[in-house]
């Protein structure tokens, strides 16, 4: 998409201005085309500076869950190469189940801004209110048996806890398997739910719930 090619240019230009001009023949639209992106841009809240005769820089990011934030700073294979983005969703768990029957493959991601049905274990509900947090389930396909299913519950709330610790600073605690805690209070809960059969798991959903700016 050309405008994910314009937001592309203006972060690896790393604050410095770009000229209308440059945008348009790198990309090759014309720069009615390159203001028109700039503009849904700045909708989508990116904050773009424009210097009339200079052109246009990027000033910042916008607190949210968008693919192509969260693609720049993968570093995995398979997890979250394909991104599934709602700005609602009734449960992104729900979401991820009726995708991987539809065949996504392994590590695809279902991530949403608001859930308006979150579910939490034990049929309870989980509250997930518009831009407070990050709500997200990964479509897993390990060739293992449902035996084995239960330990990748407790390597998420490993890898959650790691990626915390990395990016904040923050070192939660874990309350095995399911939940991660800040102060005591829950920072993190995860819901694992398997299709399978006896001897074979067809597919996981890793639901996981972390309260950003809820705690
Ligand atoms: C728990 O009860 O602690 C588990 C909560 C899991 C919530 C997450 S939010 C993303 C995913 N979608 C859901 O509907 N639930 C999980």
């Amino acid at each position: 998409m050309k405008k994910d090619l314009i937001l592309e240019l203006l972060r690896t230009s790393a604050g410095e201005f770009l000229s209308g001009e440059k945008i348009s023949k790198k990309i090759g639209i014309s720069r009615t085309a390159v203001w028109k992106h700039i503009t849904a841009l700045r909708q989508e809240g990116y904050s773009i500076e424009a210097m009339p005769k200079i052109g246009y820089r990027l000033l910042d990011i916008p607190d949210r869950l968008y693919p192509e934030e969260i693609r720049d700073n993968l570093t995995t294979v398979s997890l979250g190469r394909n991104i599934y983005y709602f700005k609602t969703v009734q449960s992104t768990n729900q979401e991820a189940r009726r995708l991987a029957q539809e065949g996504v493959p392994h590590g695809a991601l279902i991530i949403a801004e608001e859930q308006t049905g979150g579910k939490g274990r034990f049929g309870r509900v989980w509250f997930s209110p518009k831009t407070l947090g990050i709500w997200a389930s990964l479509v897993l396909r390990p060739e293992i048996s449902p035996e084995n299913a239960p330990p990748v519950t407790m390597l998420a709330a490993v890898a959650v806890a790691v990626a915390v610790e990395n990016i904040t600073g923050i070192a939660l605690g874990i309350k095995w398997p399911n939940d991660l805690l800040y102060e005591n209070k829950k920072a993190c809960g995860i819901l694992t739910e398997m299709n399978g059969e006896m001897d074979k798991v067809n597919f996981l959903i890793l639901g996981l719930g972390i309260n950003v700016n809820l705690m």
